[in-house]
């Protein structure tokens, strides 16, 4: 094991069971102090419970880690905070923080009320702003900090009765990737993942294969992200059974006619959908770039 997290500090949402208590125990394993939050309710975010979060500090600490619990709820903002709190009074600072928390409340679109959309963004995407915003200002004072946001293929490609969390995931990304460019000067380095694998979350969705999808194999690909090594920033990377694979932003090289009409659209409709020579920018200033070169 060549790669420590000695003196650091990370924050681990939903770390109570599944992939956040894996990636607490690989993170603590290494040297990391670690703050294990989990609302410990149920796969819908109904219910709460101390428990699972005190029982990964006790595997933490009988590893010989360092680890203290935090039971605070990430869909508030009061609860971003004192998870927060909780690193900086136990530990006197934070470097990292994994946004893992997670529910799920599925249902077709057509079904869809406030009682499934309202706490699915709540927990994923305010919940993931919620814990950064207050470990954000620390970061910025110290000049370093690893954020890794948890997506999900349902947000990025699209999956049928999740409305509500593809929306939420897909959030992340743009989360991330805003993040990621605001951090670069503090050396904050912002990315997410789309993971794959067997939990309380999946046990009935992943069939015959699930029993290699440990979140074991998920962990490794987000204690690289997290580490001071890492040198990207406003990546996704899909994580799931010993694969790792990066998702990302591609842009057709499309088709320009300053004589724009919508029967011309029709007309080039395989030239702007046609994927050969597309290009990937890495931001607003590289696809206004690509507008203006054309216009000139
Ligand atoms: N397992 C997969 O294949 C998969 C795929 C894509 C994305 N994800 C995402 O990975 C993350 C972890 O999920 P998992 O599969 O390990 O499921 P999980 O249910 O085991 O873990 C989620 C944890 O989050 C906790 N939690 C829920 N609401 C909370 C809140 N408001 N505050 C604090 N903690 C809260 C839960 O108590 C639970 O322990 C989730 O964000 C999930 O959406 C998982």
């Amino acid at each position: 094991m060549d790669l420590g997290f000695d003196s650091r500090v990370a924050v681990i949402t939903g770390a109570g069971g599944g992939l956040g208590r894996a990636h607490a125990l690989e993170l603590a394993r290494r040297g990391a102090r670690i703050v294990v939050n989990d609302l410990g309710g149920a796969v819908d975010g109904s219910g709460s419970s101390a428990t699972p979060a005190e029982q990964v500090v006790k595997e933490i600490e009988d590893l010989g880690g360092e680890a203290v619990a935090n039971a605070d709820s990430v869909a508030s903002a009061a609860g971003g905070e004192a998870i927060v709190k909780t690193a900086l009074d136990s530990f006197g600072h934070v470097d990292i923080v994994i946004n893992n928390a997670g529910i799920l409340r599925d249902k077709t679109f057509a079904k869809m009320t406030p009682d499934f959309l309202d706490p699915v963004v709540d927990v994923h995407l305010k919940g993931a702003f919620n814990v950064a915003r207050p470990a954000w200002d620390h970061m910025k004072e110290r000049g370093y900090g690893r954020i890794v946001n948890t997506a999900s293929n349902a947000g990025i490609l699209g999956n049928f009765g999740q409305t509500n969390y593809g929306a939420a995931k897909m959030g992340l990304v743009g989360l991330t990737r805003v993040l990621a460019q605001e951090g670069r000067k503090y050396d904050i380095k912002v990315n997410a993942i789309a993971p794959i694998a067997r939990t309380r979350m999946t046990e009935e969705l992943l069939g015959p294969l699930a029993e290699k999808l440990d979140p074991e194999t998920v962990t490794p690909v987000v204690a690289w992200l997290v580490h001071e090594d890492c040198p990207v920033t406003g990546e996704i990377y899909s994580a799931g059974g010993g694969r790792v694979a990066r998702f990302f932003v591609g842009m057709t090289k499309g088709w320009f006619d300053p004589d724009i009409t919508m029967e011309s659209v029709r007309d080039h409709f395989d030239e702007i959908r046609d994927e050969a020579g597309y290009t990937v920018p890495r931001g607003t200033n590289d696809e206004i770039k690509l507008v203006l070169d054309a216009l000139s």
